[in-house]
């Protein structure tokens, strides 16, 4: 573990690391258990996935949801840069049958060719060069017929989390930077340009959401970056001061929260025909 004093400040533009935010993660932007062990059964029911199937998980963070493949009778590994939000999943009661592979997924999957039948990301995919990981996931998938799912929270546009983010991102770009953020549809475009055909959307569960702006400032405040991205000393904080702003002018305060719906969503794909 890099040491405060070992540890190189990260270059503004570049990818904010999960490192620091390995042990809070779960607490920060957990899923209910039952929801996470529903949303395991929905991937591999939308893949069509069959026993002994291979597969591969993008971002599989500290396991919240990764942990569930584990039972189903396929082969799970679980990919990921993050060392410390693996060691929160390797810790878990249970985990021995878990591959687990600290690995950069903008660099060369360490995975041979056609060896997968599906490979899954959730809430990740936004981070990575959508181009390399498209280059890479026609590669490993199997020729028989592939699956590629991906599953995000979606929120309703005119909540306050919602609102908040575009107006956030909005600054971010406004200063010359790249937002990470919201990729998936896109990128399943992507790969339906490149002949891959659509699954059927599945929305695995809806929950009521209450949150004042407050708490969003200060949930960015607590994180290196923002929109995925390490900005340089000050910026930050020059930005969530603006939003604060923003926020009070366009909500009227800061601290009475709003009602509203998020959903955890799986879309995909089936590669090289029909699974
Ligand atoms: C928002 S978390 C999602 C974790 C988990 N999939 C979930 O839904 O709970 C994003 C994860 O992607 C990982 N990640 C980000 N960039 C990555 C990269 N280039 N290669 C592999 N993993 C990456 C992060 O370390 C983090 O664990």
């Amino acid at each position: 573990v890099p040491t405060a004093a070992s540890r190189q400040e990260p270059t503004p533009g570049s990818p904010t690391s999960f490192d620091e935010q390995a042990t809070v993660f779960d607490l920060r932007v957990g899923l209910p258990e039952e929801d996470c062990r529903r949303i395991a059964a929905a991937v591999l029911g939308m893949a069509r996935a069959r026993p002994g199937d291979r597969m591969l998980e993008i971002g599989a963070g500290t396991g919240m949801i990764g942990r569930w493949f584990l039972n189903h009778p396929v082969s799970y590994v679980g990919l990921d840069v993050s060392r410390e939000m693996l060691e929160v999943f390797r810790h878990r009661p249970g985990i021995v049958r878990a591959g687990l592979v600290q690995a950069d997924g903008a660099q060369p999957w360490p995975l041979p060719d056609a060896s997968v039948d599906l490979v899954f990301g959730s809430r990740t995919i936004h981070l990575l060069p959508p181009e390399h990981v498209i280059g890479e996931l026609f590669r490993v998938a199997s020729e028989d017929g592939a699956a590629c799912v991906l599953g995000w929270v979606e929120r309703r546009p005119e909540s306050v989390k919602a609102r908040l983010s575009k107006e956030m991102q909005r600054r971010v770009r406004e200063r010359g930077f790249p937002v990470r953020s919201a990729g998936g549809r896109r990128f399943l475009e992507a790969c339906r340009e490149r002949g891959a055909e659509e699954l059927p959307k599945t929305v695995v569960a809806r929950w009521p959401a209450r949150q004042a702006p407050r708490q969003s400032i200060a949930n960015w405040r607590a994180k290196e970056g923002l929109a995925g991205t390490v900005l340089p000393p000050g910026v930050q904080e020059e930005i969530l001061r603006e939003l604060e702003a923003w926020a009070a002018e366009t909500f009227g305060d800061l601290d009475t929260a709003r009602e509203s719906e998020e959903a955890y969503v799986l879309e995909g794909v089936a590669l090289h025909g029909v699974t």
